[in-house]
């Protein structure tokens, strides 16, 4: 096998010098500043343009290239490698180089569902001419230069801006390949390429990003974690002279191998130990257009429970039943909301999936313990490893055995420790382990029935490093694995292991979780018959399709309360739109302040839970007087807003936009919110400006364009002229929490569970902009089918529109895109509350449209006004209009 021999005989600073003179000599040939420049060896020279192809339709290119000249650094080069370029849609360009004469690992069609690549078309030798394909209508443009090395560009139309140039670095061998693009270092904007925790959401320069899916802390900043996302989106803050700042493309590198990638801010190279370089470029141009894009290919996101909306309470270390039944009736005493509880490995005996401890967790309290949440209204989830102990005793390991669905390394299963001691691990990729799976969790099911399942430690993470067996083991780039490019084996499966289909463990490791995820998904639908859910740690690119995902073992510490956001906001760019942080902090002891201020950020995640490690204090919010204040306050807001937010959910089904979102999803025309990682956006408009820091009361809040309203006093609001900068007062137990005028929001009242608050009537919250106007939709169904829309089930969904009628009159009407579930279960609208409206302690308001009986209510304060309307009941499943006359 290749070991890492460069140029062994000759004098090595003379070969130093020359490969400088030739890469130098290459940049100043094509005017780029090379990433390779700074790298001791050179790796590659690059490759020619051999012949080139080009389909009658115009949308798709095929060129064979050859190799310019071979090195040995990283093992020999691939003498003769293909690019297919094809627009897909016209939203999506794919470009994709391979080996000419031999397949390579790709990632299966079977995990994630694609277009076949196009055949090789027959080559024409014309290397003189650039070669363009497009497609009509799209804003895309693909263009490969004859150049000597080969480079191609991917530019858009409409603005004539370059958004990929490829530089003439590139790389292909059997285990290295490298590919870099010169970016506008002043106009690019990158987010995305996880997973890690970093302190700002927008990527700096000069970072490399290593994606190699491992067991490692969140609390750690700047090292790969537990998933693999090698996606961004870049917003240009400006295509060119005369277009508007926000123009937003995004790039996925669809590889499951190991790989660094650096962005130096005026280029960005991957670095990758397999496969392919398989390219998908979404054309935006809105960053939701991308997001829609994006999911388009690699999966909607799944729709999660109604009842995962509410707030989940966990710990590492709950001792009995006794215990799990005193943290609900803190909860309940306390009078915070609780919708479902959890626990960690505690429950089970002796570390073992599918079990229980017959002592503290005996099967029958267990029981009675589930039925009675279950008749409050609330769930349970419990956590799951893929380790599988190996005992003779234990009936899932002797299934697993008989049904062969075991990891091997050679002959034998692959042996590795985790928390029950010795494990073997089910192999997803094989379709027995799905079947194996499903069915333990049916059994399991018989004995308690969870809602719900936690999938944890999928990394795959293993408490031993087995020694290395061949150079697969070993590649001879090393990526930089927690930071100090430590070996790929060190504490997960050996990269050596064998899955099903002869597939090693060194192509598919990045993979496990989302295989993991969905045999989970399709087992708890199998057995239940229910939406699922599964929370997973490790994720891959699709993953959202089966998964929610929280952020991982963060600390209790105040950077970690911000770097929550980053994190958070990261998720939903990768498609996986439910999650959260652990809420006060999993490492660490919490305090009292952090966790009052984290419950008030935590209440507006898209997943709200509260966990702790076994060896941290308590943290239940009820503990502390302080925070149970800040919980039930922001919290309540929570309830009150999850028609919202469920509504969010289906957003995200449906076109793969994120729950929570960054300022400039909607407003990328203003560029000071590419740099914003302390605030975000529930959905279009609501925004969520919290407290980051100990002994604040105020918070410094930026407020583009707009109105602004107090989403716990509406009489109070910020008028943003152009954007601006704003410090609004966040005393102990409060949360700074905004909806922007244009906005309406459907609300509900407030309950203990999610269950409750459902059953409360709507209201309508109008938010006017300057003009009058706003928008608004709610989508319902029963928050547990299978499918959420679509034909299977019954749902409904209304959008709500509000304008100025002449001068003064409002005029609010409903369309009914859908009504079935509303008027099936009779839901009601009983309130809707405009703010914003100019309006004198005089003026008589007259509404007519909901019946005789309505009662209008107002509060006025310096300029502000809230106007309520009150006293009918309209069916939400109906159409209606709301006329509002206003006479001063
Ligand atoms: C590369 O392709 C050329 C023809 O374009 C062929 O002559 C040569 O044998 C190929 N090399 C390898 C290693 O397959
Ligand atoms: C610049 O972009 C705008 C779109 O914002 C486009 O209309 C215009 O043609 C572009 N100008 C050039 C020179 O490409
Ligand atoms: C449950 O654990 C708690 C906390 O350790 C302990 O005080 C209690 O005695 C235990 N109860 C039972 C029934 O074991
Ligand atoms: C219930 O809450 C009150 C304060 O609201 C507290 O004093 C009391 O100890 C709590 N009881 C239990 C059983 O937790
Ligand atoms: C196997 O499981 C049983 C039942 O939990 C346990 O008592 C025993 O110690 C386990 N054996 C090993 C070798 O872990
Ligand atoms: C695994 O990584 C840890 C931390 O980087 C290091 O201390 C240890 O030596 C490594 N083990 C092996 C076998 O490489
Ligand atoms: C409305 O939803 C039902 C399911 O609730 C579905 O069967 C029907 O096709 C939908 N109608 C429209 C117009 O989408
Ligand atoms: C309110 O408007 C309706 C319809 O325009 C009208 O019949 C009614 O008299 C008005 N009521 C008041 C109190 O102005
Ligand atoms: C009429 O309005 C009052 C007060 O808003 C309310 O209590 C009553 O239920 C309403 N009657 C009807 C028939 O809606």
């Amino acid at each position: 096998m290749w070991t890492m021999t460069i140029f062994p005989s000759a004098n090595p600073s003379s070969v130093f010098f020359l490969l400088l003179l030739l890469v130098l000599h290459l940049c100043l040939l094509l005017g780029f500043g090379s990433p390779a420049a700074s790298q001791e060896q050179q790796v590659g020279y690059g490759y020619d343009l051999r012949s080139v192809g080009v389909a009658p339709s115009g949308k798709t290119l095929t060129a064979e290239l050859g190799l310019i000249r071979s090195t040995s650094v990283y093992g020999p080069d691939i003498q003769n490698i293909s690019l297919f370029a094809s627009f897909e849609t016209k939203n999506r360009l794919r470009v994709r180089i391979t080996d000419s004469h031999h397949r390579r690992w790709e990632v299966p069609q079977r995990i994630i569902p694609r277009q076949s690549p196009p055949p090789m078309l027959q080559g024409r030798h014309d290397q003189l001419q650039a070669h363009v394909i497009s497609m009509k209508d799209s804003d895309l443009e693909f263009t490969l230069h004859p150049t000597s090395p080969v480079t191609f560009t991917v530019s858009r139309r409409s603005t004539g801006d370059v958004l990929f140039r490829t530089l003439p670095t590139l790389v292909f061998k059997d285990r290295y390949l490298e590919i870099s693009s010169s970016l506008p270092a002043d106009r690019a904007s990158l987010y995305g390429l996880g997973e890690h925790t970093k302190r700002t959401f927008k990527l700096v320069p000069d970072d490399t990003l290593t994606m190699w899916n491992a067991d490692i802390p969140a609390a750690i900043l700047d090292q790969n974690l537990y998933g693999s996302h090698p996606f961004y989106i870049d917003v240009r803050s400006s295509s060119n002279t005369t277009s508007p700042p926000g123009f937003t493309h995004g790039v996925l590198l669809l590889n499951s191998n190991g790989m660094d990638v650096i962005y130096g801010g005026s280029y960005i190279t991957y670095k990758v130990i397999g496969g392919v370089l398989d390219f998908y470029f979404f054309a935006g141009p809105s960053p939701l257009s991308v997001m829609d894009q994006y999911t388009e290919l690699v999966g909607r996101p799944a729709p999660m429970p109604y009842w995962s909306f509410g707030f989940h309470q966990c710990r590492y270390g709950y001792k009995n039943v006794s215990e799990l039944e005193y943290v609900v009736a803190g909860y309940a005493n306390a009078t915070i909301p609780l919708d479902v509880m959890w626990t960690d490995i505690d429950h089970m005996d002796g570390f073992k999936d599918f079990t229980l401890d017959p002592i503290n967790f005996p099967a029958d309290r267990m029981k009675r313990f589930v039925n009675q949440l279950h008749r409050n209204g609330q769930k349970y989830v419990v956590i799951l490893d893929p380790g599988i102990s190996v005992n003779s005793t234990y009936g899932t390991f002797l299934r697993g055995m008989k049904q062969g669905v075991f990891l091997r390394r050679g002959q034998e299963y692959y042996l590795g420790s985790v928390w029950p001691g010795p494990v073997y691990f089910p192999d997803f990729l094989n379709p027995a382990a799905a079947d194996f799976w499903a069915r333990e969790i049916a059994t399991f099911r018989q004995t308690l029935p969870v809602d719900g399942l936690w999938i944890d430690m999928n990394e795959i993470s293993n408490f031993i490093t087995s020694p290395p067996v061949n150079s697969i083991d070993e590649p001879s780039y090393s990526i930089n694995n927690a930071g100090v490019r430590r070996p790929i084996n060190n504490k997960t499966v050996p990269a050596s292991a064998v899955h099903f289909g002869n597939v090693a463990e060194y192509d598919a490791h990045n993979l496990y979780g989302l295989l993991e995820s969905r045999a989970t998904h399709d087992g708890l639908i199998k057995t239940t018959g229910k939406r699922p859910f599964v929370l997973s740690r490790s994720t891959f690119v699709g993953s959202g399709k089966y998964a929610a995902h929280w952020t991982g073992d963060n600390a209790a510490k105040w950077d970690d309360l911000g770097y929550s956001i980053p994190s958070i906001l990261n998720s939903g760019i990768f498609g996986i739109p439910m999650v959260g942080a652990d809420i006060c902090g999993f490492g660490d002891d919490t305090t009292e302040e952090l966790c009052s201020r984290w419950i008030q950020l935590g209440a507006f995640y898209p997943f709200a839970r509260d966990h702790s490690d076994i060896h941290s204090i308590h943290q239940e919010l009820y503990i502390w007087d302080s925070v149970a204040r800040s919980a039930r306050k922001a919290l309540g807001l929570r309830y009150r807003l999850l028609p919202h937010i469920y509504t969010l959910m289906y957003e995200a089904h449906v076109r793969g936009a994120p729950i929570a979102r960054p300022l400039f999803f909607s407003f990328p025309e203003d560029t000071t919110t590419y740099g914003i990682s302390t605030q975000f956006l529930m959905g279009a408009g609501v925004m969520v400006s919290p407290v980051l820091k100990p002994n604040a009361i105020t918070v410094d809040a930026y407020f583009p364009k707009g109105r602004w309203y107090n989403l716990f006093d509406y009489l109070r609001w910020v008028s943003s002229k152009n954007g601006e900068y704003v410090t609004l007062d966040a005393p102990a137990d409060t949360i700074n929490v905004h909806v922007r005028g244009g906005n309406i929001v459907v609300m509900q009242g407030q309950a203990l569970t999610t269950r409750r608050a459902r059953q409360n009537p709507f209201e309508l919250l109008v938010a006017l902009d300057e003009a009058g106007s706003a928008s608004g939709e709610v989508f319902v169904d029963d928050g547990e089918a299978v499918e959420m829309g679509g034909a299977a089930s019954e749902w409904s969904l209304v959008r709500f529109r509000n304008r100025m009628e002449g001068k003064k009159n409002l005029r609010l009407n409903s369309e009914v895109v859908n009504g079935t579930y509303a008027m099936k279960h009779r839901l009601v609208i009983r309130k809707v509350v405009i703010v914003g409206l100019q309006l004198k302690p005089t003026s008589h308001l007259n509404a007519t449209g909901l019946g005789s009986n309505v009662s209008i209510g107002r509060q006025i304060r310096d300029g502000s006004s809230v106007v309520q309307i009150e006293g009918f009941s309209q069916l939400m499943g109906k159409e209606f209009g709301l006329k509002l006359e206003i006479n001063d």
